[in-house]
């Protein structure tokens, strides 16, 4: 880091001059009161609303971070990319793509819909996550325990944040599967239509799904993760290859068309980046080559994302070229 600085090669090289902008964004976004936090998993109502954290990490480890950037929460749905990637890792994309498409579904993210093959449209929404999760099974040919299975992804996340430890609230865990009648419902018409790979567990497959999304980050070590992503799938921080790049690849094209949920049409126009919204209120945004930057703010709009969180996006590619055409 420091040779580089000394060369003035970083990837931004003005970089006190770019964060001076990143904070009148941040406060000018700060004034946006609109949206609701989401109130169908009980534990996650209980969130301030109040909250409102930025934090970017580039690809050349130069970081940043203004307001709640310390305080953990459930990474929810931005979970879905990385259990993607781990899927990729471990199986290749045309084995994982036997079991869940590449498109849009169009709908809301936990819709009861199959696309026309009667398989999840892709592995952004609820559907395609959980068959996400039952592909996850071994390793080395041996099929791993749910423990075993929990302990790997933990630990493939944690390499993602660079080494650091990220947490695991169990009441939000008990609370998403006392609630969870869509995503049993949704789990069952894809058990109906044979979605599943063979010798899966079903409930221990939800139990899974439910323990990833459960899974506890702040907004500092999301954005970590984001710069792996931006990175090729090696962490800046740690230097370790944690994710293949051809896996990157196929992760950042489906958070560029599938990522904010109903959204994701007008978010990859207007904005360009590939992006991961989660009900916590989290976004995982992933600029290429350039940078990864987490936004939270519990809020969410109509669509169910951060309302801060999107004007912020919008904001930053007002202000600088970051849209990827
Ligand atoms: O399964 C659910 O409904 C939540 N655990 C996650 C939802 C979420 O963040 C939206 N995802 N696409």
């Amino acid at each position: 880091l420091i040779s580089r600085a000394f060369r003035r090669q970083f990837i931004i090289p003005e970089f006190q001059e770019f964060c001076k902008q990143i904070e009148e964004i941040y406060w000018k976004c700060k004034e946006n009161t609109n949206g609701k936090v989401a109130s169908y998993i009980p534990q996650l109502k209980r969130m301030s609303p109040n909250y409102w954290g930025v934090s970017i990490c580039t690809i050349d480890g130069q970081r940043f971070s203004i307001g709640d950037v310390s305080i953990p929460f459930t990474i929810q749905s931005c979970s879905k990319p990385l259990t993607y990637g781990i899927a990729l890792d471990l199986l290749g994309s045309d084995v994982v793509h036997k079991y869940v498409g590449q498109e849009p579904s169009g709908r809301n993210f936990n819709e009861l819909i199959l696309d026309h093959n009667k398989k999840p449209h892709n592995p952004m929404i609820n559907a395609g996550a959980i068959i996400i999760c039952s592909l996850i099974k071994t390793i080395a040919r041996a099929e791993m325990s749910l423990a075993e299975k929990f302990d790997y992804t933990m630990n493939y996340f944690e390499r993602l944040a660079g080494n650091d430890d990220l947490g695991f609230n169990n009441a939000v865990f008990l609370s998403e599967r006392e609630c969870a009648d869509r995503n049993y419902a949704l789990g069952f018409y894809m058990k109906e239509h044979k979605c599943y790979p063979e010798n899966c567990t079903f409930k221990e497959c939800m139990d899974f799904y439910f323990q990833c999304c459960s899974l506890e980050a702040t907004c500092d070590q999301v954005s970590v993760m984001g710069s792996t992503l931006a990175n090729g799938g090696i962490c800046p921080l740690s230097e370790e290859k944690v994710l293949k790049p051809e896996s990157v690849r196929d992760v950042l094209s489906l958070m560029h068309s599938c990522g904010m949920y109903d959204y994701s049409g007008q978010f990859a126009f207007k904005v360009g980046v590939p992006t991961k919204s989660g009900v916590s209120g989290a976004l995982l945004v992933v600029i290429p080559n350039v940078m990864g930057i987490c936004l939270w703010s519990p809020p969410l709009d109509a669509l169910g994302n951060s309302c801060r969180g999107v004007q912020f996006c919008e904001e930053l590619i007002k202000k600088f070229n970051f849209h990827l055409y």
